[in-house]
């Protein structure tokens, strides 16, 4: 089995009370801000590895995925709507959902060229999410500890990325490490027909 996977699958049932700490809570509350500011609670939202739904619950349209069965147990057990799924292969068709974001997931996902790519296709406004910024005090330690952060990335490498998918960096705004995006989804434009 994937070991991220395996890791949340049993880290599951701990993971609401592991996010009470002072970190955590204003981490979230400042990632919140971000999705209110730039998305607002009315949009269509998917939640990409959404965990437990702390996110989720307070879109009143929203549908998370998220590898791991157990955190979409409970996630389901707070009466919100979430389904197993692939951050990389995301079963849905394009443009389902205003905008698409993912929060504390990016890190964790080798093949991120691939997790973005499917976030544009399957929003109609574009995505949000963070990423670990590479250099800063929290990857250095996580990279030193951890076995579940694959990654972590330059804000010019994610510029690059989000470039070749026709999206547009609008803001972002870092905090202790976690470095957050809001890129809009620019339409493609039709090639003229020179005949
Ligand atoms: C640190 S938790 C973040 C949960 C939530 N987004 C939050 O901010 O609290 C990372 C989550 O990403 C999920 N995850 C990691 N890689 C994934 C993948 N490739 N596809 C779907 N979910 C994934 C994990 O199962 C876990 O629930």
């Amino acid at each position: 089995m994937n070991a991220v996977k395996e890791y949340y699958n049993k880290y599951a049932c701990h993971y609401n009370s592991s996010r009470k700490t002072k970190h955590f809570l204003k981490l979230n509350r400042i990632q919140l801000e971000f999705l209110i500011d730039n998305v607002g609670l009315e949009s269509e939202v998917l939640d990409v590895g959404c965990g437990n739904g702390d996110f989720l619950k307070h879109f009143s349209n929203s549908c998370g995925i998220d590898f791991s069965e157990e955190m979409v147990a409970i996630t389901k057990n707070h009466n919100l709507n979430a389904c197993i799924g692939d951050a990389t292969n995301l079963a849905f068709d394009d443009n389902s959902f205003d905008y698409a974001f993912s929060f504390k997931v990016f890190a964790h996902v080798p093949n991120c060229e691939r997790m973005l790519s499917e976030m544009v296709r399957v929003s109609r406004k574009g995505i949000v999410f963070d990423f670990y910024k590479e250099l800063s005090p929290k990857t250095i330690k996580d990279s030193l500890t951890k076995t579940t952060y694959l990654r972590h990335d330059s804000f010019n490498s994610i510029k690059f990325l989000l470039k070749d998918l026709n999206a547009e960096i609008k803001t972002t705004k870092e905090h202790k490490g976690y470095f957050m995006v809001y890129a809009i989804k620019q339409q493609r434009k039709e090639a003229k027909n020179e005949f």
